[in-house]
């Protein structure tokens, strides 16, 4: 099984993100991979962002595409408060034919792929999260909103891999957009709610992150870890083999 790595593309941020994209798919399609996973920001600024990107990968890309929503894809101020703006996004992605990993693990065969939009800890790393995400004031701050929810989909996450790692030979990737572990020279600020550190030995094989716009493949509490580097105006990809089932080579 071969699967794309892509993260960050963030549509809307310049007249000419459209076009860029437009040649990025048509190149990723050239390439021989199965799956393909967007570990977050799909958009900039907007929701119609994230909506015009997910149009444009139901046109273009014809395989299983899977993603979880980064911090810019809660990036909208004009209309909507950040509750809706789940809400919205999650529609949107329904109506293009793109799996949410964070409503709904992805299986086929013994290969589990999990994800969840949260690391939210909006004061570490030093996001702009607070001029762009627009509030939810119905009883509940904002970021203790999005804490909490992203608590409870990690949960969900963590007892899902839990039911898993009782059957033999599974493999499980997991994928979120802000990194989850702490390496200043590697990741600098853009580390994120260290309190999930002690979950993570064990807790999957391959974990795919974005956010941090840095290329990396390196190994670190057991976990091979995954970024593919892509940046504003400038997305990459990277693809990678999880052996799907134990007779397939990899
Ligand atoms: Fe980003
Ligand atoms: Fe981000």
């Amino acid at each position: 099984m071969r699967i794309a790595l892509t993260s960050d593309l963030h549509a809307g941020f310049t007249e000419k993100t459209g076009s860029i994209h437009e040649i990025f798919f048509n190149k990723l399609n050239e390439e021989d991979w199965d799956i393909l996973i967007i570990a977050g920001d799909l958009g900039s600024t907007k929701i119609a962002h994230v909506k015009s990107i997910s149009k444009r990968i139901q046109r273009l890309i014809n395989k299983p595409v899977l993603v979880v929503r980064g911090n810019h894809d809660l990036w909208d101020k004009s209309k909507y408060n950040v509750r809706e703006t789940l809400k919205l996004t999650e529609q949107i992605f329904k109506d293009n034919g793109i799996h949410l990993l964070s409503n709904n693990p992805f299986k086929l065969n013994n290969l589990h792929i999990l994800g969840w939009d949260g690391w939210y800890q909006h004061l570490y790393p030093p996001t702009r999260d607070e001029d762009y995400i627009a509030p939810y004031t119905n009883g509940k701050l904002t970021f203790r909103f999005l804490q909490e929810e992203a608590e409870r989909t990690f949960q969900k996450i963590l007892d899902k891999t839990k039911e898993i790692r009782t059957i033999d030979n599974q493999k499980i990737i997991c994928v979120t957009h802000m990194p989850c572990f702490y390496h200043p020279t590697v990741y600098g600020d853009h580390s994120a709610n260290q309190r999930y550190i002690n979950y993570l030995e064990g807790f999957c094989d391959i974990l795919c992150f974005g956010h941090t716009h840095v290329q990396v493949d390196d190994t670190q509490f057991g976990i091979r870890i995954l970024n593919a580097g892509s940046d504003y105006d400038e997305p990459a990809y990277t693809i990678f083999n999880i052996q799907e089932d134990q007779n397939e080579k990899t």
